[in-house]
């Protein structure tokens, strides 16, 4: 199950056609400890023979290096690709391991001046806001956005981890093509406000982190044991100590779905975060994060998998058990402020 080209979707009413699995370019530059660069450049080629063409970073993603290091690639294959950059994690220059939620005009046309001169490209196709910033009202973050549009520097707009709400006032501003936000059998917080938000208005859904950053791989059982130093996972608090172990014994439906299907862990999540489509009733386009092409291979594999009724039942328990939250400070998430 790791050939052929993956199908299409559209990023909801508002956005470009795109592949079903796009590909979390942040791994690559940042976050999950040291990248081999070749492979990671081998990555993005695999997931462009294999259909995927939604690309994702973020300019915090090493200070503007994920994004310097996908120009080469966007160079070569511009026409192919619907590269996504974000902007909003201001990094203080005495101090780089902070970030400072900024949603303000000057802030943001800084920002998009900055990632553009990176990427290397006339326009970003998807501009997110990665973080809401509570000082700033939403509708004035979205207007500055929507000016962007109509300068041609940006194409079409996104969010990221904001509330029902917030999303209803910015779209009403302008039209949001997508909303990104944590979503996987671990993470589903978002179903409450932000899903059905997004149904009605005909905004996609982009689910980060839908292998629960490796977790729900098996990759890594706790992360003070089996991830590096610098690793971001090692805060996290469902990945640490106890919740880490409670959180492991979680995954033994998942097991069962994958020897049922052939298919391994990765796969199983994965087809539960597209299943998402269905179950909601709007675009679902998941990001999984990858830095070898075998995975990447795996991984849209994942999309010609149709788990059964009874397999859903079977991993709807796993998320209201999950020990511990998805991040250290929740204030900064739409379930944080819901
Ligand atoms: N908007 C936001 O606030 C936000 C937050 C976090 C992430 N994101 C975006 O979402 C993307 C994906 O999220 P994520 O990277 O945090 O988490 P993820 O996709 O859930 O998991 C990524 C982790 O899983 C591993 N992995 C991937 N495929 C695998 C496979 N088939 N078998 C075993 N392990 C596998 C990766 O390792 P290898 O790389 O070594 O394969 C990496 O450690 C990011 O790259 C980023 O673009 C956005």
């Amino acid at each position: 199950m790791t050939d052929g080209r993956i199908p299409t979707t559209r990023l909801g009413d508002h956005g470009p056609e795109v592949g079903v699995q796009g590909l979390g370019c942040m791994g690559m530059s940042f976050g999950y400890g040291p990248s081999d660069a070749d492979a990671s450049r081998a990555t993005l080629e695999r997931a462009l023979e294999l259909g995927v063409t939604l690309y994702d970073t973020a300019d915090a993603y090493g200070a503007g290096d994920n994004e310097r290091f996908l120009a080469p690639f966007l160079a070569a294959h511009r026409d192919e690709v619907v590269i996504a950059t974000k902007f909003a994690l201001s990094i203080p220059p005495d101090d780089p391991t902070r970030r400072i939620i900024r949603n303000d005009a000057p802030y943001i046309r800084r920002s998009v001046e900055a990632s553009l001169d990176r990427l290397g490209v006339d326009a970003i196709d998807l501009y997110y806001m990665h973080r809401r910033d509570v000082n700033v009202p939403i509708e004035e973050t979205a207007a500055v956005m929507a000016d962007l549009v109509r300068e041609g520097k940006v194409k079409h707009l996104g969010l990221s981890e904001v509330t029902g709400d917030e999303l209803r006032a910015a779209h009403a501003v302008h039209p949001i093509a997508a909303v990104q936000s944590e979503w996987s059998l671990f993470s589903r917080d978002i179903e409450t406000g932000v899903v059905p938000a997004a149904r009605e208005l005909g905004v996609a859904l982009v689910p980060y982190s839908p292998l629960g950053r490796g977790f729900l791989t098996g990759a890594f059982a706790n992360a003070d044991h089996d991830l590096g130093e610098g690793d971001f996972r090692r805060q996290q608090p469902r990945f640490t100590g106890g919740n880490a172990a409670a959180n492991a014994a979680l995954l033994d439906p998942v097991r069962t779905v994958a020897e049922a299907h052939g298919a391994t862990l990765g796969q199983v999540a994965l087809a539960w975060a597209q299943q998402r489509a269905g179950v909601h009733g709007l675009p679902v386009v998941p990001i999984p994060g990858t830095r070898k092409p075998a995975r990447v291979a795996e991984n849209t594999g994942a999309t010609r998998i149709v788990l059964t009724q009874d397999e859903l039942s079977l991993l709807e328990p796993i998320a209201d058990k999950v020990a511990g939250d998805r991040y250290a400070d929740m204030s900064f998430t739409s379930a944080g402020r819901e």
